[in-house]
């Protein structure tokens, strides 16, 4: 049986990718599959956290016992996530929110035309760093996906984003891209931990920064 760690917490978790609508047929999107996220909200639950899941469109069934709020753009997303922020003990953003999003969207099918097309893009909404700018007591890790010098990444966006802890992810390494049922991560925290997980399964992966976490709020006692 596993130890109820996380029993009576409040646990936000965002998963997937964003939608970010151009007119009635068409979207800009990413690869992320929600696997990872998921699995954190599955594992939380298992831990006896209340789960709030706030997903954008994925395949994936609601784990037991979560409570799910589906999404599509960054925009709802960032609606859902600051309505529900306050009243969380730990927020754990591993949603691949879109960064730019069409500056115009349209009401009709657009039509081609024999010659190029130019679209102008503008920032979404950076969800996590309002909710790093915002927090008080909730304990906020962040995801990066990053491909090259991803220590120094990582801990940039940690500091940026006034994170508790950044789960990095190398997707150029073997098994922990995108949509696979494994991963490879590095964990740092404000306080300054560095673990260095091997490759292990998406839940493997996530139970073991619960543990973490869990483990980091007994010593706040919060
Ligand atoms: O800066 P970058 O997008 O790499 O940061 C990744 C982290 O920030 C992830 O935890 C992601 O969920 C979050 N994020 C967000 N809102 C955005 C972009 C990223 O919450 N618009």
């Amino acid at each position: 049986t596993t130890a109820q760690l996380l029993l009576g917490k409040k646990v936000l978790v965002t998963a997937g990718p964003t939608r970010e609508q151009v007119d009635p047929v068409r979207f800009f999107t990413n690869h992320s599959t929600g696997k990872m996220g998921y699995a954190v909200a599955k594992q939380a639950a298992k831990l006896g956290a209340e789960v709030t899941l706030i997903s954008g469109p994925t395949n994936l069934s609601t784990p037991k016992g979560v409570h799910r709020i589906n999404v599509q753009s960054a925009q709802e997303m960032y609606e859902q996530v600051m309505r529900h922020f306050e009243q969380q003990d730990i927020i754990i953003k591993s949603a691949a929110v879109a960064d730019y999003r069409p500056k115009q969207t349209y009401d009709n099918k657009m039509k081609k035309t024999g010659g190029p097309l130019v679209m102008e893009m503008e920032r979404t909404p950076d969800i996590l760093k309002t909710i790093g700018e915002q927090k008080t007591s909730q304990y906020v890790v962040g995801f990066a996906a990053e491909s090259t010098d991803v220590l120094h990444y990582g801990e940039q966006k940690l500091k940026k984003k006034n994170l508790d802890a950044i789960v990095i992810n190398n997707i150029q390494e073997q098994g922990a891209g995108f949509g696979g049922e494994t991963n490879k991560v590095i964990y740092l925290t404000a306080v300054g931990e560095r673990i260095d997980f091997p490759l292990q399964s998406k839940e493997d992966v996530a139970l073991h920064i619960l543990q973490r976490i869990a483990l980091q709020l007994k010593d706040d006692r919060r």
